[in-house]
């Protein structure tokens, strides 16, 4: 009698941690966290999480993240523009300035100037930040994910 109490208990505790711990794959996510432990993997995709990530992780979180904006934005010194201006140097500029792209009134006339507090909002809803804006996709909904494409586009200047 007490065995078969004993296997039942036993059945039900496998049963119950079998149950947590099974996260869906999300094939879409391009952010990794990494666990304590878990062997490094390549920086491209790491996460920023609050109190972790050093800077240059951060950094490289952006790049990776920023892959949702190189159909329209170069980010190389004196890089073309395309469909969008190119952001080398975008931290600190003033918005709508970059000589030689054709920018709706909307974005020359807005009066910004590109820090990381007008980027992030810029960010979360163009078209709420500035209405009328030319950008009509690019909205990054994360909020680490702008923290780190922010971080990656201060580092390109000089
Ligand atoms: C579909 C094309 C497209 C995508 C994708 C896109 N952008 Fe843009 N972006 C534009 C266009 C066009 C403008 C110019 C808007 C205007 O003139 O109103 C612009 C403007 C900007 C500006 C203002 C630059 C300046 O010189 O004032 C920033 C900053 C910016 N984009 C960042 C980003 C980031 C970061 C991403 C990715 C998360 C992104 N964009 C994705 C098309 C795009």
């Amino acid at each position: 009698m007490n065995a078969i109490k004993l296997t039942l208990f036993a059945m039900t505790a496998t049963v119950s941690l079998s149950a947590c711990g099974s996260e869906s794959p999300e094939p879409t996510e391009q952010i990794v966290i990494r666990e304590p432990g878990e062997a490094a993997t390549p920086v491209e995709g790491a996460a920023a999480d609050a109190d972790g990530a050093d800077a240059a992780d951060l950094v490289a979180a952006g790049k990776s993240a920023f892959a949702a904006c190189v159909a329209c934005h170069s980010v190389t010194p004196d890089g073309a523009s395309s469909i969008g201006p190119n952001l080398y140097g975008v931290v600190g500029r003033a918005a709508g300035s970059l000589a030689g792209f054709d920018y709706s009134d909307a974005m020359a006339g807005s009066g910004l100037t590109w820090n990381s507090g007008e980027l992030d909002e810029f960010l979360t809803n163009p078209s709420a930040k500035v209405p009328g804006t030319r950008m009509v996709a690019g909205a990054v909904n994360d909020a680490d994910d702008r923290a780190a494409i922010i971080a990656y586009l201060a580092t390109l200047s000089e």
